[in-house]
C-alpha cells in the first residue's frame, strides 16, 4: 500500500486526554515517516471555545518529546484547525461542513474523510446521524469512522449502538479500535503460531495442558472513576482485549493472511467458547477489588476510598476466570485469564503450558523432575518470547535442571515498535481492517460477558478483596489449584522475598 494519503481528519473529542496522549503523537509519527505529508488536515472539535492558535499550541505540547526542531512542530501543527462544537446542534454541523470544504481545497484531500469519535459512546449515534443528514458524508472519496470503546455496556446496548451507526456508515467503513490489536506482540501471535511448525504441530489439546493470559496493571483507576464505576475490569478488559487475544491464540489457520479469512477464523473460535450458565459462570469467574495497603514503603488507598468511587461500590478492579473452547482442537483445555488494577507489576503476557512428559523416566522418587515446557509471549513492557526446557544439571550424576531460551527486549528503550495507535491509524488510512474488531466479534463477546456479569450481580454477597500490589484475591489462585494448576507468572513472590510487600 502506498503511504502519503490525502485525507481530512475530523476528531470529535479533540480536547480530551486520548487525543493529546495518543492521537496527536501518532499522527505526528506518521507525518515524520512521510505517511502523512502535505495533503492532510485535521479539524478538532469539542465543546470548549478554543482558537486555532490555542489548539495548535496544545498539539505542539503533545508532541514535544518527538520533534526534531521547532519549525517541524509548527509546520505539523499548521495543518490543525479547531471548531467549537455541540454534538446535538445542527448549526454546528453546517459550519463544520463549510470548514471541511475549505480545507479540502487547501490541502487537496480528494474528498477522503476520516471521522474519529474520541468521546463517550452516548454521543456516537447523534454525531453519525448528523454527519449523514447534514451531507458531510458525500460518498465522493473514502469515508471511514473510527470509534473507541466501550462499544455498549452489554449485548443489548451494543446492538442498539451498532444499529444507529450502521444507518450512516456501512460495516466496511467502521473501524472499532481495540488498541491491543495494534501492539507488536499481539500481531506476532500469528507469526509464532503459524510460522513455526514446532509449535503449530503441538498447538492442541494433545500437547497443551492450559493457556494463561495475564493483563496486569500496577496503576489504579486514576482519574477515570466515573467510567470505571460503570464498567469494571470484566467489561473494560475481558470483553475486548482478552477475548481478542484468545481468538488469535485459538483460531484455526486462515486460508491466507487476508482480513476476511482471519476474521472468519477468529469469529469461529469466539463462537466455540463455552457459553456458561449463570451457575457455571459464578464458579469459573472471580471478581476482586483492591483494598488499601503498603508497597515498597508507600501507602496506597483502596478502591472504595478513591475519589469518585461509592463507599459501598461492588465494582471489580480485578477478574480471573476460566474459558473452555468446545472444539476438536481445544476440548478440555482451560484458558485461564486474569487482569486487574493495582497488581504487583505492569505486565501483559501469555503462557502456554505444555503437558508433562510421562513420569516413568523422570519423577519425584528418583529425584529427577521434568518441568512442563512453557512458551511465554511477552507483550509489554518487554516484548519477546521465552521457552522453558529441561536440560541436565551440570556436573556429575544425572539430574534435570530447567533452562530458559529467551529473546526479550524493552520495546520503549529500543523504540523500534511503533505505537499501537500509529499502526492503527495507518491501517485506517490504507483501508486495512484486520486489526479492528468487527461487529460479529463484538456481538459474540458480549454474549459471553453478559452471563458472567449477571451471575455476579444476582448472586455475589461480598466481592473478594486483594491488597494493593498483590496478584489478586486468594480465590483467583484457588481457581487453578482446584484443577491441579498454578499461575506460572508470580511477580509478587519477588517482592515478598525482599520484604517490599
Ligand atoms: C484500556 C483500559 O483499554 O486499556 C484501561 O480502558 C487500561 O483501563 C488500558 O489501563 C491498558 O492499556 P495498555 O496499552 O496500557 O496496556
Amino acid at each position: 500500500m502506498t503511504g502519503k494519503k490525502h485525507c481530512l481528519f475530523i476528531i470529535f473529542g479533540a480536547t480530551g486526554d486520548l487525543a493529546k496522549r495518543k492521537l496527536y503523537p501518532s499522527l505526528f509519527r506518521l507525518y515524520k515517516k512521510k505517511e502523512l505529508h502535505k495533503y492532510f488536515a485535521v479539524i478538532g472539535t469539542a465543546r470548549r471555545p478554543w482558537t486555532n492558535d490555542f489548539y495548535r499550541q496544545v498539539v505542539i505540547e503533545s508532541i514535544s518529546g518527538l520533534v526534531e526542531n521547532e519549525g517541524q512542530a509548527a509546520h505539523f501543527a499548521s495543518h490543525f484547525y479547531y471548531q467549537s462544537h455541540d454534538v446535538g446542534d445542527t448549526e454546528h454541523y453546517i459550519t463544520l461542513k463549510k470548514l471541511g470544504e475549505k480545507l479540502k481545497e487547501t490541502y487537496q484531500t480528494n474528498d477522503n474523510q476520516i471521522f474519529y469519535l474520541a468521546m463517550a459512546p452516548q454521543f456516537f449515534g447523534r454525531i453519525v446521524s448528523h454527519l449523514k443528514s447534514q451531507h458531510i458524508l458525500t460518498e465522493k472519496g473514502f469515508e471511514r469512522l473510527i470509534i473507541e470503546k466501550p462499544f455498549g455496556s452489554n449485548l443489548k446496548t451494543a446492538t442498539a449502538l451498532n444499529k444507529e451507526i450502521t444507518e450512516s456508515f456501512p460495516e466496511k467503513d467502521i473501524f472499532r479500535i481495540d488498541h491491543y490489536l495494534g501492539k507488536e506482540m499481539i500481531q506476532n501471535i500469528s507469526a509464532v503460531r503459524f510460522g513455526n511448525l514446532v509449535f503449530e504441530a503441538l498447538w492442541n489439546k494433545e500437547y497443551i495442558s492450559n493457556v494463561q493470559i495475564t493483563f496486569a496493571e500496577s496503576i489504579g483507576v486514576e482519574n477515570r472513576t466515573e467510567y470505571y464505576e460503570n464498567s469494571g475490569a470484566l467489561r473494560d478488559m475481558v470483553q475486548n482485549h482478552i477475548l481478542q487475544v484468545i481468538s488469535l491464540l485459538a483460531m484455526e489457520a486462515p486460508k491466507c493472511f487476508e482480513e476476511k479469512e482471519i476474521r472468519q477464523e477468529k469469529v469461529k473460535a469466539l463462537k466455540a467458547i463455552r457459553q456458561y450458565s449463570e451457575k457455571e459462570a459464578l464458579k469459573n469467574f472471580i471478581p476482586g477489588q483492591y483494598i488499601a495497603g503498603d508497597f515498597d514503603g508507600k501507602h496506597f488507598l483502596g478502591y472504595r476510598e478513591e475519589s469518585g468511587v461509592a463507599e459501598s461500590s461492588t465494582i471489580e478492579t480485578f477478574v480471573a476466570g476460566k474459558f473452555f473452547i468446545d472444539n476438536k482442537r481445544w476440548w478440555g483445555v482451560p484458558f485461564y485469564v486474569r487482569t486487574g488494577k493495582r497488581l504487583t507489576e505492569k505486565g501483559t503476557r501469555i503462557n502456554i503450558i505444555f503437558k508433562k512428559v510421562p513420569e516413568n523416566l523422570f519423577n519425584e522418587q528418583n529425584n529427577r523432575i521434568a518441568l512442563p515446557n512453557v512458551l511465554t509471549i511477552y507483550i509489554q513492557p518487554t516484548e519477546g518470547f521465552s521457552l522453558l526446557l529441561n536440560g541436565k544439571e551440570v556436573g556429575k550424576g544425572f539430574k534435570l535442571a530447567p533452562l530458559k531460551l529467551q529473546y526479550r527486549h524493552d520495546a520503549t528503550v529500543l523504540s523500534n515498535s511503533p505505537e499501537a495507535y500509529e499502526k492503527l491509524i495507518l491501517d485506517v488510512l490504507n483501508g486495512e481492517r484486520a486489526n479492528f474488531s468487527q461487529w460479529d466479534e463484538v456481538e459474540s463477546s458480549w454474549e459471553l460477558i453478559d452471563v458472567i456479569r449477571s451471575s455476579w450481580d444476582k448472586n455475589l454477597q461480598e466481592i473478594p478483596k486483594y491488597k494493593v500490589y498483590t496478584m489478586g484475591p486468594y480465590e483467583a489462585f484457588e481457581l487453578l489449584e482446584e484443577d491441579g494448576c498454578y499461575w506460572e507468572w508470580r511477580p509478587d513472590e519477588w517482592y515478598i522475598q525482599r520484604g517490599k510487600l
